[in-house]
């Protein structure tokens, strides 16, 4: 229960500005928090958030994995796997996780490099550029756009449609209106288009694998399933990807030091993006349904209520990562919670943490360092995909 005055709310802008003291207090203070007014029960430390994203017989993800989908509990159109449950999930999943192996991944590294270079080379004069704007806004869409074998000039829908899905007002949940929240954009003229001229891409690969559904059919997945895919990997890998970028660059440069390290030597980025990924992860939560009643800390959480798992607070865990607060680009650790845990653990993890590293390899090799023009970056107004809009970088 929440102690005292201590209050948390995931939508509150001051809050989210830094909510690690709020998180503290709450693993300390309230490790189950239960927030009347907004009808939702919280988990915050590292154990509990971990085993709760593996209780798969409580805790179901079919109404949704954000809070406020959760609470409004739609009904789900069949094919958005990250909102199923086994078996249907496994099923599904095993068919996208085959085009993200780490080979197909690895695959990809020279085409990023390359988009990093376009990205960067022209800015090399211009005395500065922006993280978010420049790289966050291009690189995981050009990445997707690549992989679903999508024209350059469609790309910028496939990313606002992907940007819209997860966009709140500040201070609000996000309306979850059918028109909203499902929202394909232009996907289904994707799939259409990838019908008519296949191509070697996980469109075209997704329409026309076999694989054996649920009623033990064998058959191909519909063009609606399709785009529902579509709409499901471009929503999680789109948005979360692109706020790495603007903590890379705000965190690096609060901390020269590191940053000059990984300037001497780059074999250490990899591990700096795995701490970027810890210190500020870019999905601060998901949510789940409580589908019987169940204890922790001594309190019942009844069936039927939204369950709020703290991945940020997680990965600040005292119990888990000593001194958490430290940011630091030598830490050891492997057990992040950013990419979630178990059955709904990110199919885009690897990709990710690719196109982090390259991006930074590649920043670092032509700006070294650099400041963040503070009075001109722009905080995004979501509470699902934690970020900026703007971090613009002084170079030279
Ligand atoms: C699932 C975070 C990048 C595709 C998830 C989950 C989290 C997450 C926390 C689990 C959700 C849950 O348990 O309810 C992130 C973060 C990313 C990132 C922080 C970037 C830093 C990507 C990318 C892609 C992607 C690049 C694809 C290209 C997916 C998919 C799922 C997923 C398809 C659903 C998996 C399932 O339900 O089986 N992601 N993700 N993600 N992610 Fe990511």
């Amino acid at each position: 229960m929440g102690a005292g005055d201590l209050y948390y709310d995931p939508y509150d802008v001051a809050i989210d500005a830094d909510p690690y003291p709020v998180y503290r207090r709450l693993r300390d203070e309230a490790p189950l928090y239960h927030n009347e007014r907004l009808d939702f029960w919280g988990l915050s430390r590292y154990d509990d958030v971990a085993a709760a994203l593996k209780d798969l017989k409580r805790l179901t993800s079919t109404k949704g994995d954000i809070l406020e989908v959760v609470q409004a509990a739609p009904v789900m159109p069949p094919g958005i796997f990250i909102n199923e449950d086994p078996p249907l999930h496994t099923i599904h999943r095993a068919l996208v996780s085959r085009m993200f192996t780490p080979k197909k991944i690895k695959a990809l590294e020279e085409k990023i490099r390359a988009f990093c270079a376009a990205c960067l080379d022209p800015l090399v004069d211009e005395g500065r550029f922006d993280f978010v704007l420049d790289l966050g806004a291009e690189l995981p869409m050009r990445t997707i756009g690549m992989l679903f074998g999508i024209p350059d000039s469609e790309q910028p829908s496939l990313r606002s449609t992907a940007q819209r899905a997860l966009r709140n007002q500040p201070g609000k949940p996000l309306p979850v209106t059918k028109e909203k929240y499902f929202d394909g954009g232009n996907y289904g003229e994707y799939v259409k288009w990838r019908v008519d001229n296949p191509s070697d891409d996980i469109i075209t690969e997704l329409l026309t694998l076999e694989f054996t559904d649920l009623s033990g059919m064998v058959r191909k997945l519909t063009r609606q399933e399709v785009q529902i895919f579509v709409g499901v990997i471009a929503g999680a890998g789109v948005e979360t990807t692109g706020r790495l970028f603007g903590w890379m660059g705000k965190v690096l440069a609060e901390h020269p030091d590191q940053r000059a390290g990984l300037v001497a030597d780059p074999t250490l980025i990899p591990r700096a993006v795995e701490e970027l990924l810890r210190y500020e992860p870019p999905g601060p939560h998901v949510a789940r349904y409580v589908t019987e009643d169940v204890e922790y800390h001594g309190q019942t959480v009844p069936a039927g209520s939204a369950l709020l798992l703290m991945l940020s607070s997680a990965n600040h865990d005292e119990r888990q990562f000593p001194d958490p607060e430290r940011f630091d680009i030598h830490r050891d650790f492997s057990q992040l919670v950013t990419f979630g845990i178990g059955a709904h653990f990110c199919l885009g993890a690897g990709l990710a943490r690719l196109e982090g590293r390259i991006a930074l390899e590649e920043v670092l090799k032509r700006f070294p360092t650099w400041e963040i023009d503070v009075a001109a970056a722009r905080r995004a107004p979501t509470s699902t995909v934690r970020g900026w809009d703007s971090m613009p970088a002084l170079v030279g």
